[in-house]
């Protein structure tokens, strides 16, 4: 009797996201690195935050291969409300750059075979200054689900931060209580570690599918590498946080965008599929070159970003303070990815034993290029010395097999 007492007692008690959703971290476009707050569709109609320039989007992915690959939603970010909640106090699209609404443009989405996302803020206000949900939680969670959106960001200006530990949860009672399911993205422990709150990892990742940690990604391989070196520094908290369900966000793809090479390109898809990070870019599908399409596509990348098992890899080893080696340990037959991370702005060579790098397996591994087609590079004996060079700003990424 006890026992039921306190089944039901702990089953009352539970407010765990139930959505069933990321079980692999997500993958699309996300309108905020690339556009901002771009409001102005007078003088820059195709840039501005507006329902032709979602749609567009959609359509780019549909037609030029991404969703193929994986790519599913498209977000929107701030800057798509209306300064003012309608008179019902639900939040409301700017109407003359949404004029057929969000519903509208939610319906279109899902026509394409695609998933949307949309933003809000806990506070008081956005970030930008557009209406908050705080005090209206649940009325936007119900607004949202009878739009159609499937994944939401929460971010956290404009509020007190030492409620979102009960605040946040709120929300994801409010989510489940739509009964659709909505990707749940969460902004709060990023707030934590601004205001030097303590973060707890394990209520995180009972209320959120996804979170930020850190600081917002801009266009820049010194953006990229501070993100990379607070996962690293952190990595003995953030991975055992990540399994399916719920993933660290590191911030979005720049992939495509202007101020990275090709080398950083490949570095930045690599490190987040290391990470089991989310994979949402933000970038100008209409307007890409061949080269970087083609690293957002690269399938050997992605496989190992989508591996089923879930784990987030972790930094194994430092060479000469330029280079960090990292092991991602995979379902199998794939068994583990291992990428080497040069931040130097040379070429750089190491020389490295598997065994150094922690790998144990005798008879050794059989090694593909992941940058290339997962071309076979060859049979690496674990206790044998190898040389790695390493691109300036560059990666290697390798799939590793167990060697019969
Ligand atoms: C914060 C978030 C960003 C973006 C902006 C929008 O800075 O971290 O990702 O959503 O707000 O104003």
């Amino acid at each position: 009797m006890l026992a039921i007492t306190l089944l039901v007692l702990c089953a009352v008690g539970t407010q765990a996201l139930d959505n069933g959703l990321a079980r692999t971290p997500p993958m699309g476009w996300l309108i905020w690195e690339r556009f901002r707050c771009n409001t102005n569709c007078k003088l820059d109609p195709n840039n501005c935050v507006s329902e032709k320039l979602v749609k567009e989007m959609a359509d780019r992915m549909v037609e030029d291969g991404y969703k193929d690959v994986g790519y599913e939603y498209v977000n929107l970010d701030d800057c798509w409300s209306d300064k003012e909640r309608d008179a019902q106090g639900r939040l409301q699209a700017d109407p003359d750059r949404f004029p057929s609404g969000i519903k509208s443009l939610a319906d279109y989405i899902h026509s394409r075979g695609l998933k949307m996302g949309i933003y809000g803020d806990y506070g008081t206000k956005t970030c930008a200054g557009y209406p908050g949900s705080l005090g209206h939680l649940q009325t936007d969670a119900q607004t949202f689900a009878d739009w159609g959106i499937d994944m939401l960001k929460l971010d956290g200006c404009n509020s007190n931060v030492t409620t979102m530990k009960k605040g946040y949860p709120e929300m994801t009672k409010y989510l489940n209580a739509t009964g659709r399911p909505i990707l749940f993205s969460c902004s709060w422990p990023d707030y934590e570690r601004a205001a030097k709150i303590p973060i707890n990892y394990t209520l995180v990742a009972d209320n959120c599918n996804i979170w930020r940690n850190y600081d917002d990604i801009n266009d820049s391989w010194g953006s990229i590498t501070g993100i990379i070196d607070y996962y690293d520094k952190t990595q003995d908290t953030l991975v055992p946080a990540a399994g399916p369900g719920h993933f660290n966000d590191p911030d979005m793809i720049v992939v495509g965008d202007q101020g990275i090479n090709v080398n950083q390109a490949n570095a930045q898809m690599a490190m987040w599929s290391i990470f089991a990070a989310p994979l949402l870019m933000s970038n100008d599908l209409r307007n890409i070159q061949p080269v970087y399409r083609d690293i957002l596509q690269n399938k050997e990348v992605i496989r190992i970003n989508q591996d089923p098992a879930g784990k987030m890899g972790k930094r194994v080893l430092t060479y000469n303070s330029t280079v960090d080696i990292y092991v991602r340990t995979l379902a199998g037959p794939l068994e583990f990815a291992l990428m080497f991370l040069n931040t130097a702005a040379k070429p750089c060579t190491v020389t490295v034993s598997l065994r150094q790098l922690g790998f144990t397996y005798q008879p050794g591994f059989e090694f593909e290029d992941a940058f290339d087609n997962g071309r076979f590079v060859g049979v690496f004996n674990t206790d044998q010395m190898y040389n790695y060079t390493i691109k300036a700003t560059g990666a290697l990424l390798y799939n590793l097999y167990f060697s019969s």
